[in-house]
């Protein structure tokens, strides 16, 4: 059975999973069939679409027509004979048990087409082993979405011992026209790619419990290593039981360095399942937040080097390739970087400039996440040394501009540093800014910022120097300095009315006026805005283009458009930015800034 061929899809098992993946083909285009084995489960099947179609309609993602025919493609049905007529995919998502499996699918194979594609959403039995109810297994093959599917973009596309590479080939084609990103697991292994890398490292994050602390660990990963979240409140957010259970299988089938640890165990059987409970790692009376003080002490390559080790056995054992390890891991676990991006940018090594080159992009990252990626002296100059080199690369046609995390682009200056520079320290900092700045618009090549947070202060100064400006509908954009009592110091005040006029330059600067991203899209402050989901795939089509653009006539554009004479307008600027430091009024507001409290300014 090829793609092309695919017109209906049965969903078997209308449950989270189930429906999630109904949802997704019928906004794709096929007609889908549901069947679950009571009533109730179709109707709570039926308004779980509803609702979640209506939240993308509610934020303007999709038509209320699209929704309307969307909806009109999917019949539920307690009959698997007719949900599985004239099918040429069925995907199962009923409980993970193999003797359900086994007489569902020995069931469905018999009533469904036998050239349909047959595909189990399962994410921890042997696809080889379900295949065993069909008559023919080489149709059979895994197709696991992530939860909720929806949303997420991955799907891992499981190999069976028998699953032909027409089937394979086919289910990554189909996954791909209903906007997802297959990866390829080629050997039948237990958690397939994501569910063993990461739940093997949340294991090996509790072994480390009796030497640190659950904070201590959460805090480290969380603000020092750049995950999202630190492996104890993932723990309780999957569920502590749900880990377990994994462990027990990759002890069984892989090994006993995977048995649950001491702590995972504990809590297991005294039921503290995490979230779900009230009660796991952490107690959910208030909701738990960890800060980078507490990581003190620790150091997170303990933990990265196994998490990279698990990926790099995943490799050996043929699971599948590097790329897709990495794949896996950024879009079924959300991780900022894939375990051997980490390896080569230097395990756990705290830069807060991250360099990476990619098919002819200098990827430049603002790199303190747990700071808002606010903007060091150190930062400044790392960003200089990757400027110039990216001159002297020839390779290179193209630099990207990204802050990490999902909160900020680049939340201004560190203001941490103000209190200890005097006049002269605030001078050079400026013009420090200000050179840095100016050199990405002097440079020969394109230079894109995408904004996906907060572009603050010395943040949005840096975006509004490079030459393209994209945005992810969370961004937002302004110059808060007035609120510290103090000027912008790295170009804002000559650039910004260039850029978007000088009323709204103004107002901006002078009363700290915050524009979300629909609005500095409206007055040009950037070009384009996207979707937070699709934000990095639109981000790569637009450098792409430049990449393959014409690099001379690029070059001469940029150096046109350019054509201006800021020197004195800088050295202007820097003189009143540093000329704050003679008053009060400036301490005032950083004193107020740290304090959370509404500043006292008196022009003095
Ligand atoms: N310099 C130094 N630290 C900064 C910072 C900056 N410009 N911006 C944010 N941070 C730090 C915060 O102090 C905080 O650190 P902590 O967790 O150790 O206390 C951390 O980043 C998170 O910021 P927080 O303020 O707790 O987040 P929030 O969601 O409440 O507010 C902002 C977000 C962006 C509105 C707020 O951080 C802010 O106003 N930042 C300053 C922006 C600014 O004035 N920039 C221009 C500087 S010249």
């Amino acid at each position: 059975m090829e793609a092309d061929n695919v017109k209906k899809v049965a969903v078997l098992g209308a449950g989270v999973m189930g429906h999630g993946i109904a949802q997704v083909a019928a906004v794709a285009g096929y007609d889908v069939a549901v069947r679950d084995i009571a009533q109730e489960f179709l109707d709570s099947a039926d308004s779980g679409v509803k609702n979640s179609l209506s939240r993308f309609v509610g934020r303007g993602r999709m038509s209320q027509d699209d929704m309307d025919a969307a909806l009109a493609r999917i019949k539920y049905t307690l009959d698997l004979g007719e949900a599985v007529r004239g099918a040429q995919l069925v995907v199962e998502a009923i409980p993970e048990r193999m003797d359900i499996k086994h007489k569902v699918w020995a069931e469905a194979a018999a009533k469904a087409a036998k050239d349909a594609i047959l595909a189990s959403n399962t994410s921890s039995l042997s696809i080889t082993m379900i295949a065993e109810a069909v008559p023919n297994p080489e149709r059979f093959i895994g197709m696991h979405f992530f939860n909720p599917p929806a949303m997420m973009k991955l799907v891992e596309v499981n190999q069976g011992e028998k699953t032909s590479e027409a089937t394979v080939e086919a289910v990554q084609e189909l996954a791909r026209r209903m906007g997802k990103t297959p990866v390829w697991v080629r050997k039948d292994a237990p958690g397939f790619i994501v569910n063993r890398v990461l739940v093997t490292y949340l294991n090996e994050a509790g072994k480390l419990l009796d030497k640190y602390g659950v904070e201590q660990i959460d805090a480290a990963m969380q603000h020092k290593a750049g995950m999202p979240l630190g492996p104890f409140m993932l723990s309780d957010l999957i569920g502590t039981d749900i880990v377990y259970n994994i462990l027990k299988v990759f002890e069984e089938h892989i090994g006993p360095d995977y048995a649950p640890c001491a702590r995972i165990t504990e809590l297991y059987e005294s039921k503290k399942l995490g979230r779900k409970t009230g009660e796991g790692f952490y107690s959910y009376e208030t909701r738990p937040s960890v800060t980078e003080d507490q990581a003190e002490g620790f150091d997170v390559r303990l933990l990265l080097k196994p998490f990279v080790e698990e990926a790099e056995k995943v490799v050996a054992e043929g699971i599948a390739s590097e790329e897709d390890v990495d794949t896996a891991m950024k879009l079924g676990a959300n991780l900022p970087r894939g375990p051997f991006e980490m390896k080569s940018m230097g395990l756990g090594e705290e830069k807060p400039i991250l360099t990476e080159k990619k098919d002819g992009i200098l990827i430049v990252t603002v790199n303190r996440p747990g700071k808002l990626n606010s903007m060091t002296t150190e930062m400044l100059e790392l960003i200089d040394e990757a400027l110039d080199d990216a001159v002297a690369d020839k390779s290179i046609r193209c630099i990207l501009f990204k802050g990490a995390g999902d909160r900020a682009f680049c939340a201004g200056a560190d203001i941490s540093q103000f209190p200890n520079l005097d006049v002269d320290g605030a001078r050079k900092l400026s013009k420090l800014g200000q050179g840095v700045y100016r050199k990405i618009m002097k440079l020969p090549k394109p230079v894109v910022a995408a904004v996906n947070g907060y572009c603050l202060g010395g943040g949005n100064e840096l975006a509004i120097h490079c030459d393209f400006r994209l945005a992810s509908e969370k961004a937002s954009f302004g110059q808060p300095e007035v609120n510290l009592g103090l000027i912008t110091g790295w170009g804002a005040t000559y650039m910004l009315p260039r850029l978007i006029g000088k009323s709204l330059a103004a107002e901006m600067m002078m009363t700290g006026r915050r524009l979300n991203a629909e609005e500095a899209l409206r007055v040009g402050l950037v070009n384009a805005v996207y979707p937070a989901e699709e934000f990095e795939a639109k981000v790569q089509g637009f450098v792409k283009a430049l990449v393959d653009g014409p690099p001379l006539a690029l070059t001469a554009m940029k150096k046109l458009v350019n054509l201006e004479d800021l020197e004195a307008a800088s050295k202007a600027e820097a003189d009143e930015f540093s000329g704050l430091w003679n008053y009060r009024d400036l301490m005032e507001g950083i004193e107020a800034f740290n304090e959370r409290r509404k500043p006292e300014f008196k022009g003095e």
